[in-house]
């Protein structure tokens, strides 16, 4: 059977109390709209259509993932949302999966379970249900005596008894399409001048005509968010799947309370995240590293064996058994390569510092490109910036540094070379030179200097 998936996302969320649109808030570092789009797509092999109202240039832009629109001009209801899609979607398929893109947790398995179930149902729809005590604002399954499915009744409309039912609507159906569109047109207007999708559930229960339920396959799954107190419900609960994902994965995760992944990042065996440490939009960590405590790692990439304490690393690449921190800061364009060592108060950006380099202490490098073996004492300076311009910094492989040497960009550090502690070295420094003083002048050439 053809089954297309359409996903609601006009709403207003005003109850986010946002300038933004509810559907662009992060969830595990995603925009929330490319779950539920995820979700549906790996549920029915298809990309969904997504209804948004009239201005969906900033969602289409910030959602990186292939979707139909179909506009909603006025916010009517959810009814009248998915009629929305009936010129692009009526004789097209057999059964439409509704979903909801405020009910960013529900799992693909459970919408393949729904649709399933539709396939075999008789009647014209399914809908995903569960069972708790906390209502959440959700609809609530009327259901008779037999346990055939009555209706749904909107909590703000439900009397006592109504608000004592367990069983919840999360938001999800599957419908027949040929059945569907002429039922939407018979909607009510509801007492809130809206077309409730709900309804659709008592019209097809007329004439017993059978309506299915699936139960959620987990709990969280039910968790809608209308509000930013949902929002952080929603990521506590998808950051416990993130983790318990990488902890099967072969991850140590010392204090998963206080760790966030983002839903990109990727993690290689053995590494252990201890408390505090949040790994931001794709950053790559491989084997056998010890990241953190107090560590933010963003969009970036790290080899095997690296140790990095308390310290934040933006968009950096690092090769093989690197150490960076406490209190460092690798910002864009940073490239450690095998060995190096960055320590306190270190901050370098837009530089390559080859194999083996070692700055220890209160260090700025930027747009500078470091041989192997360089040390760069404590202090050192690399002034990139003459107020109009960056400039470059060279410094050739197994130059000593230091400390407190100012090098006054652009300049170049020969191999080999040293400069005396305090110097502002604004001339070129030959290999294997010594250079000293402020400016700094070149005293002599070291013994093996040729
Ligand atoms: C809805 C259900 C409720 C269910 C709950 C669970 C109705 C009437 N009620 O309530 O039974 O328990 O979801 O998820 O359906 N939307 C549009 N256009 C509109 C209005 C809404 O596209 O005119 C979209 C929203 O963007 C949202 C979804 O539909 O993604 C649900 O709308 P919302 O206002 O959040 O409904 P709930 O009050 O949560
Ligand atoms: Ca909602």
């Amino acid at each position: 059977m053809i089954c297309k998936a359409v996903i609601l996302a006009a709403g207003l969320g005003t109850r986010m109390k946002s300038s933004k649109p509810k559907v662009l808030h992060s969830l595990g570092g995603r925009p929330m709209l490319t779950w539920s789009i995820q979700a549906c797509r790996d549920a029915i092999y298809d990309d969904p259509i997504v209804v948004l109202g009239p201005e969906p240039e900033l969602i289409k832009d910030e959602v990186g993932e292939a979707f139909t629109v179909v506009i909603q001009a006025e916010r009517l209801g959810t009814g009248h949302a998915l009629m929305q899609a009936r010129k692009t979607l009526e004789g097209q398929t057999d059964l439409i999966l509704v979903t909801h893109a405020d009910m960013p947790l529900i799992q693909t398995e459970t919408l393949r379970r729904l649709v399933e179930c539709q396939e075999i149902n008789d009647g014209p729809l399914t809908l995903l249900s569960a069972i708790s005590k906390e209502s959440r604002g959700f609809g609530r399954v009327m259901r008779d005596e037999q346990g055939s499915i009555l209706g749904i009744v909107e909590e703000a409309h439900a009397n006592e008894h109504q608000l004592g039912i367990k069983e919840l609507n999360v938001g999800a159906y599957c419908i027949q399409a040929d059945w569907v569109w002429e039922n939407l047109e018979q909607l009510p207007i509801s007492p809130k001048g809206e077309y409730y999708l709900t309804d659709l559930v008592g019209l097809a229960a007329i004439g017993g005509m059978g309506v299915k339920s699936v139960e959620v396959g987990t709990l969280d799954e039910s968790i809608g968010i209308n509000t930013r107190v949902h929002l952080a419900e929603a990521e506590m609960a998808l950051q416990r799947r993130i983790l318990d994902r990488w902890m099967e994965a072969g991850v140590t995760v010392r204090d998963p309370a206080t760790t966030y992944v983002a839903a990109d990042v990727q993690i290689g065996q053995d590494t252990i995240l201890l408390p505090n440490t949040h790994l931001e939009g794709d950053a790559k960590i491989g084997t056998e590293c010890l990241i953190g405590p107090n560590t933010i790692i963003r969009s970036s990439s790290l080899g095997n064996k690296c140790t990095i304490l308390a310290s934040v690393i933006e968009h950096a690449t690092l090769e093989n058994e690197v150490e960076v921190g406490p209190n460092a800061h690798l910002r864009r364009g940073a490239h450690l390569e095998d060995r190096v060592h960055v320590g306190n108060f270190g901050e370098i950006k837009n530089s390559r510092l080859g194999r083996g380099v070692k700055m220890g202490h209160f260090s700025y490098i930027g747009d500078a490109t470091i041989g192997e073996d360089v040390n760069i004492g404590a202090g050192t300076i690399t002034c990139n910036f003459d107020g109009e311009q960056k400039n470059p910094t060279e410094i050739g492989d197994g130059a000593f540094i230091g400390s407190d040497t100012m090098l006054v960009a652009p300049v170049k550090i020969g191999k080999g070379a040293r400069t005396g502690a305090g110097s502002v070295v604004t001339k070129d420094v030959p290999d294997d030179a010594v250079a000293v003083g402020v400016p700094a002048r070149v005293v002599r050439k070291s013994k093996n200097a040729g």
